[in-house]
């Protein structure tokens, strides 16, 4: 690890605007520079680059950062690895840190590995695997491209490896070889699987010509290689979304390479596994456009729901893929061609519709009973959406569909949703990506916060505790910074929260919301009134709720007495 101050120092010796000039041709307009982003596809300049306040902003796209994260961004490296080649560049010694060192050794020993399976392919060894991906309909060309290969018998690798000074216990602790010196894939067609930087960390062998329990056999967890933290084909896909800016998740990873066959790049595998909350922020990365679509079957409408669930709980609302007859992407792809599968993609439905569509399960729908039954489910269904454009569109479309009076059904939903005492203020959404006046306000002081530190301060006086969780974070980021360096940096407080993906995204929100940079005293006052004025609120309907549920009179003129105290009537 990096200590804080010379990635503050190495920061400010780097000067952003000659730093982005080597990716990006940038011009001078007013006091910043402006150039054509690299983050999406375009030709305008977008990307404006200010060398006051030593960030980019891209108002097309919203990619926003420091002159690490434009680094690290373009080069498909991590943020420390971005500190340490700017570092460099300047004469610091940063390379020498041994976990880095034997990680290069072991991305080594699986390039080799890599290499020697794709070269079997063309020996005589190969003649019946090349025929099975032949009879696959995997070409030449994707073969390549996706460094399928083929193992062989006994000990070829681990003796290859041996003979080029590797250790046994290096090969057994990465998983290509066991303990009698032999190597763990045995005749299999292998697929090589890469990290989110495109290194090659673990192999899937799969038989061909063989029988055997496992159809796939997967390199074990090692150092290099966590499975649920990584996405086959991200390091290809997320270049492909400059173009679709959508990311399509599948099941299996022939699916990806399927999809691929027919010119679709923007795909990614969860290889088989249950879609975990690291995948999920790995594809926030990449878009806020997911769209899954798992296999036909039972399994995959299961992995959908629980998908659905961990990428929602990041603020992700996918939209959804479903394959009739059990079929996965590959084989639908095969069956009914490209267009069938890209007309699939264009009507790829959003998580309500699936919800209601699960929900016309077993269920006859010349029955009267049925239906009303199917419509009493979805209207409880949509009490948990928070988008009450959608909630209203929905209601309409169910009122058509089933020829039922629309007052009906919203006075049904505003029952269910009265009973839901989920929330203790409706909270009133202007549109999807709108905010709330308490959202605005608290968005608005952590970027006054940024600027000034007289801000920080009077937050710091005002404010203990902000309505929202990820906001709270924030501003405690900003004082503790504030409180670390004696003085409040935007470039550098990105850079001290670099490791907190999550606060981040939060940040470059915000960063992007195009405030105007000046503000006056009391619009600051302001927003600390709104947020203040938030948590009487809470505070209230909480005490009148437990009114309502009181009946002893003594104790109900307590709570009055209270709630006046907290109105501020006395
Ligand atoms: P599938 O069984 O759907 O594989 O498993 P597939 O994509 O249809 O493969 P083909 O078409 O038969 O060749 C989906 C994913 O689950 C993992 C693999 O990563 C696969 O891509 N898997 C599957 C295993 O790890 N082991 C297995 O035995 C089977
Ligand atoms: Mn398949």
């Amino acid at each position: 690890m990096i200590n804080n101050d010379i990635i503050n120092e190495i920061r400010n010796k780097s000067d952003i605007i000659s730093v982005i000039s080597n990716y990006v041709p940038l011009t001078k307009r007013g006091k910043n520079y402006f150039g054509v982003c690299p983050f999406h596809d375009d030709h305008s300049p977008s990307m404006s680059v200010s060398p006051e306040k030593q960030i980019y902003t891209c108002f097309s796209c919203g990619a926003t950062g420091n002159v690490f994260t434009f680094v690290s961004e373009y080069e498909h490296i991590s943020f420390i690895e971005a500190v340490k080649l700017l570092g460099n560049k300047l004469g610091y010694n940063l390379t020498t840190n041994e976990k880095v060192d034997t990680r290069s050794v072991d991305y080594k020993i699986y390039e080799i590995a890599s290499k020697f399976y794709q070269n079997n392919l063309n020996s005589s060894l190969g003649k019946n695997a090349i025929e099975y991906l032949e009879k696959r309909g995997l070409s030449r060309e994707i073969v390549k491209k996706f460094g399928i290969g083929l193992s062989l018998n006994k000990s070829t690798l681990t003796n290859l490896l041996i003979n080029k000074g590797i250790k046994l216990d290096k090969l057994i602790e990465l998983g290509l070889s066991n303990t009698l010196s032999n190597d763990l894939f045995l005749n299999r067609i292998m697929f090589p699987l890469f990290d989110l930087s495109g290194n090659v960390v673990a192999f899937s062998g799969r038989i061909y010509n063989m029988k055997d329990s496992s159809k796939y056999i997967n390199t074990k967890e090692t150092p290099i290689f966590k499975k649920g933290n990584l996405l086959y084909n991200y390091h290809n896909a997320r270049e492909h979304l400059k173009k679709n800016d959508y990311v399509i998740i599948m099941e299996g990873f022939m699916d990806v390479i399927r999809a691929s066959t027919v010119g679709i790049n923007n795909c990614v595998a969860t290889m088989g596994t249950a879609f975990t909350k690291e995948q999920a922020t790995i594809v926030r990365k990449m878009t806020d456009n997911v769209i899954l679509c798992f296999d036909g079957d039972k399994a995959g409408e299961d992995a959908t729901i629980s998908a659905i669930n961990v990428l929602e709980a990041i603020g992700i609302n996918p939209k959804i893929i479903r394959l009739e007859n059990d079929l996965d992407p590959d084989e639908y792809i095969i069956k009914n061609g490209k267009e069938a599968f890209v007309s699939k993609i264009e009507k790829a439905i959003n998580v309500v519709e699936y919800k209601l569509e699960l929900l016309k399960k077993n269920k006859n729908f010349n029955n009267l009973e049925d239906i009303s039954n199917y419509i009493d489910n979805s209207i409880r269904e949509l009490t948990k959406v928070n988008d009450e454009i959608l909630v209203e569109l929905t209601l309409k479309k169910l009122s058509i569909e089933y020829n039922i009076d629309y007052e009906l059904l919203k006075k049904k939903y505003e029952t269910y949703n009265n009973k839901d005492d989920k929330k203790e203020i409706k909270v009133v959404k202007i549109n999807k990506k709108g905010l709330t006046v308490y959202e605005k306000a608290e968005r608005s002081l952590i970027y006054y916060m940024l600027k000034s530190d007289d801000v920080v301060k009077q937050v710091e006086n005002n404010i203990s505790y902000f309505p929202t969780m990820e906001i709270r974070f924030l501003s405690n980021e900003i004082i503790c910074f504030y409180h670390k360096y004696g003085k409040i940096d935007v470039a550098d407080f990105i850079s001290f929260i670099s490791s907190k993906e999550e606060l981040l995204k939060v940040l470059y929100e915000i960063l992007n919301m195009n405030l105007k940079d000046e503000y006056t005293n009391l619009e600051i006052e302001d927003y600390i009134t709104v947020i203040k004025k938030y948590f009487k609120k809470s505070k209230i309907s909480k005490l009148e709720k437990s009114l309502k549920e009181e009946n002893d009179p003594l104790k109900q003129a307590e709570i009055l007495s209270e709630i006046m105290a907290v109105k501020g009537v006395k």
